[in-house]
């Protein structure tokens, strides 16, 4: 049976330095993100048993580690060193330009939507695919007000496990210096 694997990060741990430190990044990759995996796998088994004794509780577990892992694997992928220039991504600019009126404005409402999560989640960029254009949007947890059909194009990680060794818990100075390690490349591969 096909279990999901942690996937390697595509940098060191203490690449991100200085907006993510490397111990947040240790922790976040192989304590929490590996944590997630080996649940939705232990879910996996369940069902695969076909054991529906718990189904309900299963399916929850399910829900939350799996989008766990999902997001955690667009998360390493949004991100690269801060000194790695950011200028090459023309299509994205354009279609946020587009979208949001200017790159200005669109860094603002993220941002907004970042800091305003109550408790733990996520601020994510989101392709429609139904008339192709870019949605913002807050999930709660890893799972609540998560939708299908839309392709996750960069994806920023709020809960506290993300930011508070380094930020204790100003969350608006994480988010506000999470911009020089995005990697737009990548959203803008994700287009083509
Ligand atoms: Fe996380």
């Amino acid at each position: 049976m096909k279990k999901y694997k942690l996937p390697d990060l595509i940098y060191s741990y203490n690449s991100l330095e200085p907006v993510i430190s490397e111990e947040i990044m240790q922790l976040h990759h192989r304590k929490h993100h590996a944590g997630y995996v080996k649940k939705a796998n232990k879910a996996l088994e369940v069902l695969d048993a076909g054991d529906y004794s718990n189904i309900k509780h299963v399916l929850r577990d399910l829900s939350f580690n799996l989008n766990g892992h999902k997001l955690h694997s667009v998360f390493w992928k949004s991100m690269r060193a801060p000194d790695e220039s950011n200028s090459s991504s023309p299509k994205v600019k354009k279609k946020i330009e587009e979208k949001f009126k200017s790159f200005k404005r669109f860094k603002e409402l993220f941002a907004n939507t970042a800091k305003s999560v109550e408790g733990s989640g996520w601020a994510v960029l989101l392709g429609n695919e139904r008339n192709d254009n870019f949605e913002i949007m807050q999930i709660e947890n890893h799972n609540k007000l998560y939708l299908t059909n839309y392709k996750l194009l960069l994806a920023l990680d709020v809960w506290e496990h993300a930011y508070y060794l380094d930020y204790k818990n100003d969350r608006n100075e994480y988010v506000d210096r999470w911009w020089n390690v995005v990697n737009w490349d990548e959203v803008e591969q994700k287009l083509i």
